[in-house]
């Protein structure tokens, strides 16, 4: 968990040149059952979000902690401008985005909650302008019956 978010904020590195990344991750953290190439894609696509929303200037803010049933809360805030309410309904439809063409594809968010969700877990918005939070809740272990391409590590 630790590992994939901080290799995931190594391949974003240019993407967060002049912004600032603050960590802070629960130090009793235990590892979930997850498919781990699956999940790297959601802390991707949220901290590629929170980069493109602070355009360079700001800071992202990640904490991981655990969760009373023994998952963890990963949460990736931003000091961005915000999600408007008319948007925030639309961001996790298949290729809304109001990024302009050949930028923004729409499907991260849409992949991304997909992805959760086969874990049995949630993603939550918390957005006002100056703070943007996507928290993603997974529980310690995967679902009975969910089957994904390769077998699920710890
Ligand atoms: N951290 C954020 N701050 C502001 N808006 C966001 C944030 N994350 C997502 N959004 C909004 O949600 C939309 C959909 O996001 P996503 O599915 O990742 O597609 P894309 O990034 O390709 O536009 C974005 O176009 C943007 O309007
Ligand atoms: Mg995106």
């Amino acid at each position: 968990m630790r590992k994939g978010l901080d290799d995931t904020l190594v391949i974003l590195r240019h993407k967060l040149k002049g912004g600032i990344v603050a960590r802070d991750y629960d130090p009793d953290l235990l590892e979930i059952e997850a498919w781990g190439s699956e999940l790297n894609q959601v802390w991707t696509n949220l901290i590629d979000n929170a980069a493109d929303a602070m355009d360079g200037k700001g800071e992202i803010s990640i904490t991981a902690a655990k969760t009373d049933g023994g998952g963890v809360r990963v949460s990736i805030c931003d000091n961005g401008p915000g999600i408007p309410p008319e948007v925030a309904a639309k961001i996790f439809e298949p290729f809304f985005t109001t990024k302009p063409p050949g930028i923004g594809s729409g499907l991260g968010l849409h992949i991304s909650h997909n992805v959760v969700v086969r874990h049995g877990g949630r993603v939550d918005v918390e957005s006002e302008p100056g703070r943007t939070c996507f928290i993603v809740t997974l529980p310690m272990t995967l679902p009975q019956g969910v089957s994904g391409g390769t077998t699920p590590n710890r």
